[in-house]
């Protein structure tokens, strides 16, 4: 098979973590003799500081040109420090999302039977555990307008927004996403405070029959996150708006016992993107000591997502499994054993596919 790749390193970490996903790309290229070939593009501070833009065009036209997108991370401190700067780097993400039509964030929580005893959470809760998020991504307070602040600049206020249409795809998705698992589907909102979430939950009630072979459960938000931790084994698919989505994700990826370990697709067009759940984690970039695991897996689930190449995508999460099992691990994992560099679990994990 040809295949192109944009690839969009990012800040931070980002181009550590992807450097090592694009050797495990590579590998795997070559094992299956596929044709790979990738066009690097600028997103995020790193796209500020070279153009003014953190999402130009150049990089657009290269993502839309693409079979698929590999994104690293975004992010820096010197924005986050200053809310009146005007441009941000997480502009350039939330514009990415949009222009690509990518509605639909899957972001899985699972854990490797290898690492269960060091999430901070008992053994028995989540020993096991294996749930997929469905998260809106171009709609909600993240893009509702009005949003701002008055004249005075003494009131902000961003403005929360679902159309039908918005929540029909979602859910589908994740109601067939069911259908191939657990056949549970958890609607997580606030419905008894927001209309947004009243659309939603009426939406979902109304498609639930043409799905009869799902069980459908309304959870609120508070309740989600409570249970999430408590015991998250009684989630298989839970689809919510961007907001909810982006925080209980974070809160979800402890489970697995680190967040530098999950993978993410982002789809609903023909291009579809794949990004760790991580952020740009600055106090380490340069340091060669983040964990490129959920960048890997991100490069996973692209073969089997975007390319259909499902033992291409097993053949990932089988050395990364097996990765972990031998201790070769990043530092935020190895706990007391010997912590790995970044580049050396890349360069382990390409020689254990060719080997
Ligand atoms: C994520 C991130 C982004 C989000 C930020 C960087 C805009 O936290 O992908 O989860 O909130 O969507
Ligand atoms: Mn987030």
């Amino acid at each position: 098979m040809e295949i192109n790749i944009a690839l969009l390193p990012g800040d931070g970490i980002g181009p550590e973590v992807i450097a090592q996903a694009v050797k495990v790309v590579k590998a795997v290229g070559q094992k299956f003799g596929h044709t790979i070939s990738f066009q690097e593009g600028l997103v995020g501070a790193c796209a500020i500081d070279a153009t003014g833009d953190p999402y130009p065009d150049a990089t657009h036209e290269i993502c839309a040109a693409s079979d698929a997108v590999l994104f690293g991370a975004i992010g820096d401190p010197k924005y986050d420090n200053d809310p009146k700067a005007k441009v941000r780097p997480e502009q350039g993400l939330l514009r990415m999302r949009q222009k690509l039509g990518l509605f639909a964030n899957v972001r899985p929580t699972f854990t490797f039977p290898s690492l269960v005893h060091k999430s901070p959470l008992k053994l028995d809760r989540v020993d096991g555990v294996d749930l997929v998020f469905f998260r809106e991504l171009t709609g909600g307070v993240y893009f509702g307008e009005p949003r701002g602040r008055n004249e005075q600049g003494t009131k902000a206020f961003d403005t929360n927004v679902y159309s039908k249409e918005e929540i029909v795809r979602l859910a589908r998705m994740g109601f067939e996403a069911a259908q191939k698992r657990r056949k549970l589907l958890t609607c997580v909102d606030k419905a008894n405070v927001m209309a947004t979430s009243r659309l939603w939950r009426e939406t979902v009630q109304e498609l639930a029959p043409e799905y009869p072979d799902v069980k459908v459960e309304y959870e609120f938000v508070d309740a989600v996150a409570m249970r999430l931790i408590q015991w998250p084994k009684a989630y298989d698919v839970l689809i919510t708006e961007n907001l909810f989505g982006d925080i209980l994700t974070d809160e979800a990826s402890v489970i697995s016992g680190s967040m530098g370990l999950m993978p993410s697709a982002s789809l609903g067009s023909k291009v579809k993107l794949f990004e760790p759940i991580h952020g740009s984690y600055p106090q380490a970039a340069g340091k060669d000591i983040a964990n490129p695991l959920g960048t890997v897996l991100s490069a996973s689930m692209m073969f089997d997502y975007a390319f259909g190449l499902s033992e291409e995508a097993k053949l990932i999460s089988d050395v990364v499994n097996l990765s972990l099992a031998e201790g070769i691990v990043t530092e935020d994992i190895a706990e007391g054993g010997k912590a790995y560099k970044t580049s050396e679990v890349g360069d382990w994990l390409a020689a254990k596919i060719l080997g």
